[in-house]
């Protein structure tokens, strides 16, 4: 009787919190730092040649980069959030600041000289490919000065693509001072991308709540497979914090001290588009464990989200999917 009285107290809790932690999160923002870049997508029905002269199926400009694009995930499917990154003045900036303001992402652009970067994308939906060609003018990435005008107080969830690591390091800890001085419900939780195979990224694993770490990186450092993957890692991540690999067909592990999560891919009828899977995973990972769920919910919907996304060209497409609602264009 006791101990059924005693769990009921403890589910009724850890609702109130959830609820707490919910209403907060709705007012405040996930912030995603990293790159934006302008994607030039060539739709192909076969991958050209190297040397050849040839038609493509359909070209359209997006908004890319990986942090950018899970910033229009997030919104997309409903959580406020904000990008920040470094953008040149000039036709294309314009275009991204116009496409960011369409899907309701808040920007903390740090506008410095240069040229903001364009990728050359080849997407071939019969072979399920994407193919990119970035010119990284290499701006100058958000630095600790830039970062330090940011009105923390407005976002509850801070998501980092590996980039500028030793200065998103310094970053890192200013957010972990903030923390410091403010009560725990309050806190911001802080997630890394570790994709590209770049050692000097490597110092990141060791300091957010939840990092991400590509099939790229774990096969370059010798694994074969996700479950690999979050096993052998987990020493170089804090204890404690969630390390999560997502593997295409083969879907996603996670590893929390020791115990292990994982889920299928979710396979579209079609497989249309496959750029920025990835970035889609990350986000719709973040929403669900920013509403309190737990790893297994938010691998598998980071999965739902990620392989439905692969059946239709974009992002849009998830508002109605995943929200029953269209994007007004
Ligand atoms: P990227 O290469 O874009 O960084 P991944 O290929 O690791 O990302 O895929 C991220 C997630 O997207 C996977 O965990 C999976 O859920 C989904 N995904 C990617 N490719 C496919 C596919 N061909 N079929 C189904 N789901 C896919
Ligand atoms: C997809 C993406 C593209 C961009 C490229 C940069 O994950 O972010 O939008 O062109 O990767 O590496």
């Amino acid at each position: 009787m006791e101990q059924d009285r005693d769990r009921d107290r403890d589910q009724r809790n850890q609702r109130n919190q959830r609820n707490q932690r919910n209403q907060r999160n709705q007012r405040k923002s996930v912030l995603c730092v990293g790159l934006v870049c302008l994607d030039i997508i060539n739709v192909v029905d076969q991958f050209p040649l190297e040397d050849s002269d040839t038609r493509c199926v359909s070209q359209r400009w997006q908004r890319g980069g990986n942090a950018s694009n899970s910033c229009s995930v997030l919104s997309l499917l409903g959580t406020k959030t904000s990008f920040m990154g470094s953008i040149s003045p000039g036709p294309v900036s314009d275009f991204i600041v116009g496409d960011l303001a369409r899907l309701a992402v808040g920007s903390e652009l740090v506008w410095v000289e240069g040229s903001t970067p364009v990728a050359c994308c080849i997407v071939c939906p019969p072979n399920g490919s994407r193919t990119v060609v970035l010119h990284d003018t290499n701006l100058p990435d958000v630095s600790l000065e830039d970062f330090s005008k940011v009105d923390l107080r407005r976002f509850h969830w801070i998501h980092f693509e590996g980039r500028n690591a030793l200065e998103q390091a310094r970053i890192i800890q200013q957010v972990a001072l903030w923390n410091r001085s403010v009560p725990e419900d309050e806190h911001i939780t802080v997630s890394v991308e570790i994709e590209k195979i770049r050692e000097e990224l490597y110092v990141l694993f060791n300091m957010a709540d939840v990092v991400f770490v590509s099939k790229d990186v774990a096969q370059s450092l010798g694994f074969e497979s996700a479950t690999a993957a979050v096993r052998g890692l987990y020493p170089r991540v804090r204890p404690g914090s969630a390390l999560i690999c997502a593997w295409a067909e083969l879907g996603a592990d996670a590893n929390q001290d020791g115990v292990l999560f994982h889920s299928a891919a979710f396979p579209p009828e079609k497989l249309v588009d496959t750029l920025g899977a990835g970035d889609t995973f990350n986000a719709a990972v973040i929403h669900t464990l920013s509403t309190g769920a737990g790893l297994q919910e938010a691998l598998s919907f980071g999965c739902r989200v990620a392989g439905e996304k692969c059946g239709f060209h974009g992002y849009d497409e998830i508002a109605q999917k995943f929200r029953g609602k269209p994007v007004q264009n």
